[in-house]
């Protein structure tokens, strides 16, 4: 009998309207068959009593057999409520089952031949290497036609992309580029001049031979507007301008006035320009923009420190970018498994950072919707599964970057279960070394991308310009393989959503998933995407190239 209270079979989890749509056909045999006996028992036994409960059943079997809409074994009265369809698989936040399930055959996997040694095999064929220098040509500069002023907004690396920008359209114009300013940016908070992030020096002479800087817009000009820069016209121009643009809009305002500005200055040139202005690019950001004195020489103590820890596996270690801060995982309008607290908690976070705007008629906040897309950030757990499931033991060093992880004490911990060798910025420097940093997220961060650029493997779990401009660094760095894991999101929210998938299967698919990484580390640049994530072939030469 209690078997017949539930409905299909226990782990059954048919997807889809496929199989919402029909009842079952062997049921409905068994439901008259049920009805058969009931009348059967009525007529021999008269048992007049038994009527009433029995028939009840056979109405409840019979009406779930019609609206038999709900998959899983859910209990017939529930079931009869609640009419909607269930979520498509991947659109609930199940991974804390499936990681109660997975624990002990992890802990019993002890076959420790680690993906450190063995996660990257593709070989781009030909070696290939940065050659920017060799293809440059060095002609006398030409007369300068004016200054060029633009305002750097965002975090670190949205800064990095204006300056880089900046310098092309510099060379573009046969402008005298000054120093960018940077902009204080709501979110960031962060008040650093270009000489707190960047060595100035270094960046004036390493373009030297190609474009002028300047520290500062000379006095006669500044006279001109009053002293004040904000007097110089801004000129507003469209995201990822054209060369053309530039020639055609822009240089005769610089020559009339003898210096333009153009603010907020990121995104404004198109990804594709002349292989002269490209090669620009690539000297900016490969080259010219290294950190300054006290952030690099702090990185590298944290690096030496992280190779240090990693003895065992031969000074390599894995870096992990997780995106789970609080403003992310609000912003992300995903749901986790902290219930009616958090979920209150992200709501408040959301109206502090974004007031009302995900409140504007017409906005339709979907959470099922955005897990299935691949779109939630994910939780330390969720990259802590993945690798493990991808071969990483637990004798794995791995750094976390990152900024203040929400609701940490919950969230972090499975991560440290699965790998107990883990470091962050602040396990790795003391508060010493910390403590002229602190408060300045883009020095932070420089420390973070610094430590991760240099890693074996770095993994990524959210878009951004931090991952997309450290995959292309490290792409600059070992021989055009960006050597990351960026996982397919909405195909990692199946596999975590099945709590009785086995150990094996699951890491399968998660090796599935390395080895595409893996093909996609050597990737090269295509028309519509930028030279800072695919450095190949504007800025590397394959071996025996020129
Ligand atoms: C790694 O896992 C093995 C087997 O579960 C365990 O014996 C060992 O203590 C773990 N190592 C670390 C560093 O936690
Ligand atoms: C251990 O892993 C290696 C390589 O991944 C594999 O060839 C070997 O069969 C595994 N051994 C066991 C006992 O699972
Ligand atoms: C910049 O200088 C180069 C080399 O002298 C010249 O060929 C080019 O036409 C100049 N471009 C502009 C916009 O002045
Ligand atoms: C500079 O000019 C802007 C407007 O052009 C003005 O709002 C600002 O107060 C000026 N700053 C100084 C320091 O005079
Ligand atoms: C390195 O590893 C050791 C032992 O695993 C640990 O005690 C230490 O805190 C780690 N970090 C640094 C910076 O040495």
């Amino acid at each position: 009998m209690h078997g017949n209270t539930r409905i299909g079979g226990a782990g059954a989890r048919p997807n889809g309207a496929a199989a919402a749509a029909a009842p079952w056909p062997g049921r409905k045999g068994s439901v008259e068959r049920l009805a058969y006996a009931a009348a059967a028992a009525v007529l021999r036994r008269r048992a007049v009593l038994v009527v009433v409960p029995l028939l009840y059943m056979v109405v409840m079997v019979v009406l779930v057999g019609v609206w038999n809409l709900d998959s899983g074994p859910v209990r017939v009265g529930v079931a009869i409520l609640r009419r909607r369809a269930p979520p498509p698989p991947g659109s609930m936040y199940r991974s804390t089952q499936v990681f109660e399930k997975l624990w002990p055959y992890m802990q019993g996997d002890v076959n420790h031949s680690n993906a450190l040694t063995t996660a990257w095999h593709q070989k781009a064929g030909h070696r290939w290497k940065p050659c920017t220098h060799k293809r440059l040509k060095q002609t006398e500069l030409p007369p300068s036609n004016g200054f060029l002023i633009i305002e750097a907004n965002g975090g670190l690396n949205q800064q990095r992309l204006s300056i880089c920008d900046a310098v092309a359209v510099a060379g573009l114009l046969n402008a005298t580029l000054v120093i960018p300013m940077f902009h204080l940016n709501s979110v960031w908070r962060d008040s650093s001049k270009f000489g707190d992030i960047f060595d100035e020096e270094y960046f004036i002479e390493s373009l030297k031979d190609h474009v002028r800087v300047v520290r500062e817009l000379p006095g006669d000009i500044l006279q001109q507007y009053d002293h004040n820069i904000s007097n110089i016209p801004n000129m507003r121009t469209k995201a990822f301008s054209s060369k053309a643009y530039y020639l055609q809009k822009v240089l005769p305002k610089l020559l009339e006035l003898g210096a333009v500005r153009i603010a907020p200055f990121s995104n404004r040139l198109a990804h594709s320009v002349p292989p002269n202005i490209q090669r620009l690019r690539c000297l900016t950001n490969y080259e010219a923009l290294r950190f300054s004195g006290p952030i690099r020489t702090l990185a590298e103590k944290m690096v030496d420190r992280m190779v240090k820890n990693s003895s065992i596996s031969g000074g390599k270690y894995v870096s992990v970018h997780l995106r789970f801060e609080e403003d992310m995982v609000a912003f992300s309008c995903c749901t986790y498994d902290g219930g009616q607290k958090e979920k209150l908690e992200l709501e408040k976070a959301r109206e502090r950072g974004w007031r009302g705007k995900f409140h504007r008629p017409g906005r339709i906040i979907s959470p099922e919707a955005n897990r299935r897309d691949g779109k939630c950030p994910l939780t330390p757990m969720e990259v802590g599964m993945m690798l493990r499931g991808m071969g990483f033991g637990n004798t794995t060093s791995l750094y976390v970057a990152s900024g203040e992880i929400y609701n940490a004490k919950k969230y972090m911990a499975p991560l440290r279960q699965l790998f107990p060798l883990l470091e962050t910025k602040e396990t790795l420097a003391s508060a010493d070394e910390l403590a002229p940093f602190k408060g300045y997220s883009s020095r932070l961060a420089a420390l973070d991308y610094t430590v991760c650029a240099r890693s074996e493997v770095f993994v990524t779990t959210q878009g951004g310009n931090f991952p997309h401009f450290l995959m292309g660094h490290r792409r600059h760095l070992y021989e055009g393989h960006s050597k990351t894991i960026k996982p397919d999101k909405r195909k990692l929210v199946l596999f975590l959503d099945n709590p009785s998938i086995r150990w094996d299967r699951f890491k399968r698919h998660m090796q599935d998933m390395l080895h595409q990484s893996d093909i996609k580390g050597v990737g090269l640049r295509k028309p519509d995407a930028s030279v800072y994530t695919f450095p190949m072939p504007d800025c590397m030469c394959q071996q025996g190239q020129a």
